[in-house]
């Protein structure tokens, strides 16, 4: 078994690893960091290495293309380290969706810094471009416009659901999902990202302490005791929603995060956003 388990992970390692020849890196183009990791833009030559192995999606054309290269920051210590080889490995083995930001390489030989690359996504975070489309509204708007916008954030809330349904079919747990960890693509086409904190399910639940949590989008069972499970997914996506539908407002702005789990016992909810409608609410 750990001899055969070994082999499939070379094997793995040597179909996605690119050559560190065909990535540019654009170092002052920083698209994002965390605690955790850094993000730059940069370019890759040639055919990325998914095109091969999921030779179905070769259609979508990721050569020489513009790419997200994930990094660790310098002072990265050996458990931020594993996490990220964790996270390469949890994109490798999860397979390509339309809705959720797929591997497209990666550098893990010993010689060089660890580099996940995945899909550019030229329009941002959904957080940030559903906030930069509140400043538009302030102009009058006819109702055509009024009923496209619409439109557009019923359409982002479908692909986000699609995407959790294919991540929950492959028995993952996302335990982040929130509108600052989806990104959108050129075509207005929303993908979750961020796998960092991604589980898969062993038993029915996954428990977890520490670390930095997402107080307003955990559900009140993750609250009270780390328990996460695709209904607590399900739970950070009814957050989501709100964040879509009030165009990137903070969830329970009038609650202190100490008070959330006090606030959500006492049988309180979000209200439904100004842009949402009666119907998709009730749903
Ligand atoms: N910021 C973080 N990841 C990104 C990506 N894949 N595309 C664009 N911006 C990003």
């Amino acid at each position: 078994g750990v001899w055969r388990g070994n082999v499939e992970a070379e094997r793995i390692r040597d179909e996605w690893e690119i050559c560190s020849d065909d990535l540019k890196i654009f170092n002052q183009k920083k698209l994002g960091s965390g605690a955790f990791c850094i993000v730059f833009k940069g370019k890759l030559e040639g055919k990325a290495p998914i095109c091969k192995i999921q030779p179905s999606i070769a259609t979508q054309c990721f050569e020489n293309c513009e790419v997200a290269v994930k990094k660790l920051p310098k002072y990265a210590d050996e458990s931020a380290k594993n996490d990220f080889v964790q996270e390469i490995d949890f994109m490798k083995r999860i397979g390509y969706h339309p809705h959720l930001i797929s591997i497209l390489g990666c550098i893990t030989a010993p010689q060089f810094d660890p580099c996940l690359i995945i899909e550019y996504c030229c329009n941002g975070d959904l957080l940030k471009y559903v906030r930069n489309r509140r400043l538009e509204i302030v102009e009058p708007m006819i109702d055509d416009e009024m009923a496209l916008r619409f439109k557009d954030l019923l359409s982002f809330a479908w692909q986000i659901s699609d995407g959790m349904d294919f991540l929950s079919s492959k028995g993952c747990i996302h335990r982040d999902v929130a509108a600052r960890n989806v990104l959108v693509d050129e075509n207005k086409v929303a993908k979750i990202s961020d796998f960092g904190l991604c589980r898969l399910m062993d038993t029915a639940t996954y428990t977890t302490r520490g670390g930095r949590l997402p107080i307003k989008w955990m559900a009140p069972e993750s609250l009270q005791d780390y328990t996460y499970t695709t209904k607590s997914d399900i739970w950070s996506f009814g957050v989501l929603l709100y964040e879509l539908f009030s165009l990137g407002a903070v969830p329970y702005s009038w609650v202190q995060p100490v008070d959330m789990i006090d606030y959500l016992r006492s049988g309180k909810r979000l209200d439904k956003p100004q842009h949402c409608a009666d119907n998709v609410y009730e749903f």
